[in-house]
């Protein structure tokens, strides 16, 4: 038997078709064997054939892999699959969601740089932008990301990077020449492309809907060629914040059937939606594919559907959110979201703990906010056990 080599083919550009094709095929590279399926590299890293080659490895006169702290050929297949269905030049991918919008926002960054970033983020990632970059000399500001007005106030002459969570408004002219970060999560790589919308870096948590299945943690940065090799290649290759080979092959499998699930989580989260908004138990709803959404026109304008996440608030606070989660029987409480299973989450009590109550006030998150996020199961399942619960709040 001959001794198994790297993959030989070098992969097909798929991007003249449709994202379910792209979501498929893009960057598989086949080995000699020709295997149906993506081939997982577990290995730390390569060998060489003489002393020789791998000096010139190191030196990049060899175009070999080396080491998967930096390079991996099923890494570098999920990456590649995510350039070609996010439309980007260059990826990195990353361990987690927060090494993606850690590495995105503090590797391009040094001492006496500004970012502004919207209010209305993740907890870790605000925990990144309000607490961890002014120690490191690097000052922040946090505006409503819906105000116009704000970011402009906020621009400074040493504004370097810009963050948010969903695009707002081609806002992007405002920025005056800072680069524009977003993270992508809610709205899915399926219903939203910011980088076609004027944004220069998009990160994701693959943990969720390209996972799908909770199965592992992963992050990934997508980009210009400039920006990947000038700020993320080297900050990724010299401090490690890497995605394991074995967790990119599972999200390469993630990415296969990301398109038909994000499409049945979707809908079955506009028919909840629909229920809860008639529903007695609950003063306030959101979902972006509703017309009484906050920012429904917006919504219509950059993103191609709703989405797979519901916000309610149950009308009694926590003690009626706490009873209504406690008595669910299908939809489990997770801090997750994105998952074949739906999961349902107190952002106050989890996501959103670490803020004060008067941040947590101004960001719409009350005692009693739930936010539902629509799995695989059968809808009218979910929604008699979601009638169910609420009853009991
Ligand atoms: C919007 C958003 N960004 C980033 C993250 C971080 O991702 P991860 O958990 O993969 O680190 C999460 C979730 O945890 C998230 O919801």
């Amino acid at each position: 038997m001959s001794t198994p080599t790297p993959p030989k083919s070098a992969p097909t550009s798929m991007t003249r078709y449709r994202p379910e094709t792209r979501l498929v095929h893009s960057g598989t590279l086949r080995s000699q064997y020709g295997e149906t399926s993506e081939a997982l590299f577990l290995t730390q890293g390569f060998v060489y054939d003489t002393a020789e080659q791998c000096e010139a490895r190191f030196k990049g006169e060899d175009p070999g892999y080396i080491y998967s702290r930096f390079s991996n050929p099923t890494t570098g297949m999920f990456e590649q699959r995510m350039i070609e269905l996010e439309g980007a030049e260059a990826a990195r991918a990353t361990a987690t969601g927060m090494a993606a919008v850690t590495t995105a926002i503090l590797a391009p960054l040094r001492a006496g740089d500004h970012v502004v970033a919207s209010k209305a983020m993740f907890g870790s990632c605000r925990y990144v932008v309000e607490d961890l970059l002014p120690r490191y000399g690097i000052q922040s500001t946090l505006v409503d990301g819906l105000d116009l007005d704000q970011w402009q106030r906020a621009m400074r002459p040493n504004t370097k990077s810009c963050f948010l969570e969903s695009p707002t408004n081609p806002t992007l002219d405002v920025l005056g020449g800072a680069r524009l970060i977003v993270d992508n999560v809610f709205a899915t790589p399926i219903w939203q492309s910011p980088l076609g919308l004027g944004a220069d870096v998009v990160v994701y948590s693959a943990t969720k809907h390209i996972d799908g299945q909770g199965r592992c943690l992963g992050g990934i940065i997508l980009s210009s060629e400039a920006f990947i090799a000038e700020h993320i290649h080297t900050f990724m290759r010299q401090t490690g914040p890497s995605m394991s080979p074995f967790n990119a092959w599972v999200l390469l499998k993630g990415l296969e059937t990301l398109a038909i699930r994000v499409r049945a989580q979707t809908e079955t989260a506009a028919a909840v939606a629909e229920v809860l908004a008639q529903h007695p138990k609950i003063s306030r709803l959101i979902y972006p594919g509703r017309a009484d959404h906050p920012q429904a026109a917006l919504v219509k304008k950059q993103m191609r559907a709703g989405s797979t996440l519901v916000g309610f608030e149950v009308k009694g606070g926590k003690a009626a959110a706490f009873r209504c989660l406690n008595a669910l029987k299908i939809s489990r409480i997770s801090n997750n979201l994105g998952d074949a299973k739906s999961l349902v989450t107190h952002p106050a009590t989890t996501t959103h703990q670490r803020l004060t109550p008067e941040a947590r006030a101004e960001l719409g998150i009350s005692e009693g906010f739930v936010r539902f996020s629509a799995g695989l199961e059968h809808r009218d399942d979910l929604i008699e056990d979601l009638q169910q619960a609420l009853e009991k709040a």
